[in-house]
């Protein structure tokens, strides 16, 4: 898809480049009719990962907002304790991490140096260590006990879309050969897993062939200069990376929110003149009680969001016909089981973010202040 189109800058091409990584990151390391996901790139045992009692991830920016959605994806498939942290302030915590535990260091470049330090100090505690980045040979692959490559191809553009997606991606197989591992994950299950997950591309190419959807949203908002992005559970992190990626390309303040927080304090603020863009997806092809729960409460959310007067942009999954009754604008993601939702919601609002930005005349690519790699602590 990206192949045959000309592209005014990188990160466009990169969102569209999307579903050739994803297929990348993906085919070469599961067989769908064994349910089984090879990871030979983990040099720690099969004995060592069965008897871990916690994991830890710890990264920076987008790549936390992947570990985030990766807590989620390892506790409900490996049923292991997660806790994800900032790498720039994981050492004042003074982590009590150590033996029987595994630290895992999410970074694109693999050489942001809040993560490559805080690698240092999980292994000098005695934790085994996973670095997943894009760059082979990076410091933190080099250093790390074990290693899972997102084959993103090169990500240039400041904003990472493309090695975000790839991110979760191998935390979700990750987490898949993990609960294999602990005898969490059923066979029939880890097929179904494995088939939607072979099918995640071309569902991205679904919501990239729709790009001009989201281009006239943005024509309609690209002069307002606060937004609101709400989502629960895995979702959340969505939220949050939808706002970064505003705020970093297109210099508009833009807040992440768990939805069921904004009543603890931000919805004071929400009226016609905040624009909310709510995650509300469902998985109902699964039968997924947990999934329906949570979206009924996020419509039951933007139901009031909407009395107070709020102008809701909304996230919602093929074939819904009550979230688009509420919002005022409802983007449209292909049917995905929850867990893998998030590589399919962050692709509208990283295109949101660069025709905003675009439609701002900025330099999309360059975003003011920011660098690639921040390689100083
Ligand atoms: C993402 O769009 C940002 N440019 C930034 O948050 C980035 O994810 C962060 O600096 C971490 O970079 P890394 O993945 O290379 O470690």
């Amino acid at each position: 898809m990206a192949e045959t189109r000309k592209f005014p800058h990188h990160l466009i091409r990169e969102i569209f480049e999307q579903p050739d990584a994803l297929r990348r990151t993906i085919a070469p390391r599961v067989s769908q009719a064994e349910g089984r996901v090879r990871l030979d790139e983990i040099h720690i045992s099969r004995e060592e990962l069965r008897a871990l009692r916690r994991i830890n991830i710890v990264a920076s920016g987008t790549s936390r907002h992947a570990g985030m959605t990766g807590q989620y994806m390892l506790q409900e498939l490996a049923g292991v304790p997660v806790d994800v942290d900032y790498a720039s302030e994981f050492e004042y915590r003074n982590p009590m991490i150590g033996r029987g535990e595994l630290s895992i260091f999410i970074t694109q470049s693999g050489e942001t140096a809040d993560t490559t330090a805080s690698q240092r100090e999980a292994r000098q505690k005695g934790s085994r260590t996973i670095a997943i980045s894009n760059v082979e040979g990076s410091t933190i692959a080099r250093e790390a006990d074990g290693f899972i490559y997102t084959d993103a191809g090169p990500e240039i553009s400041i904003a990472s879309t493309k090695a975000f997606t790839a991110q979760m991606a191998c935390l979700f197989l990750f987490a898949l050969y993990l609960g294999e591992i602990k005898e969490k994950v059923p066979k029939a299950l880890a097929q179904h897993y494995i088939r939607e997950l072979l099918a995640l591309p071309e569902k991205t190419e679904t919501i990239l062939a729709a790009s001009d959807k989201v281009e006239k949203l943005a024509e309609l908002y690209y002069r307002v200069d606060d937004f609101m992005f709400l989502g629960r559970a895995i979702h959340y992190p969505i939220a949050m990376d939808g706002a970064l990626k505003l705020k970093e390309v297109s210099y508009i303040h833009a807040e992440g929110y768990p939805t069921g927080e904004a009543k603890h304090g931000p919805n004071a603020m929400i009226d016609f003149r905040l624009p909310l863009v709510l995650i509300a997806t469902c998985d109902r092809n699964n039968n997924d009680a947990g999934s329906v729960a949570r979206y009924q409460q996020s419509v039951s959310n933007m139901e009031g969001f909407k009395k107070q007067g709020a102008t809701l942009i909304a996230l919602a999954t093929e074939g819904d016909t009550i979230v688009p009754k509420i919002a005022n604008h409802t983007i449209f993601i292909p049917a995905v089981p929850e867990l893998l939702s998030p590589i399919l919601e962050i692709v509208p609002l990283q295109l949101f973010a660069y025709y905003v930005a675009a439609k701002r005349g900025l330099d999309v690519d360059h975003p003011r202040n920011l660098v690639k790699a921040v390689t100083l602590e």
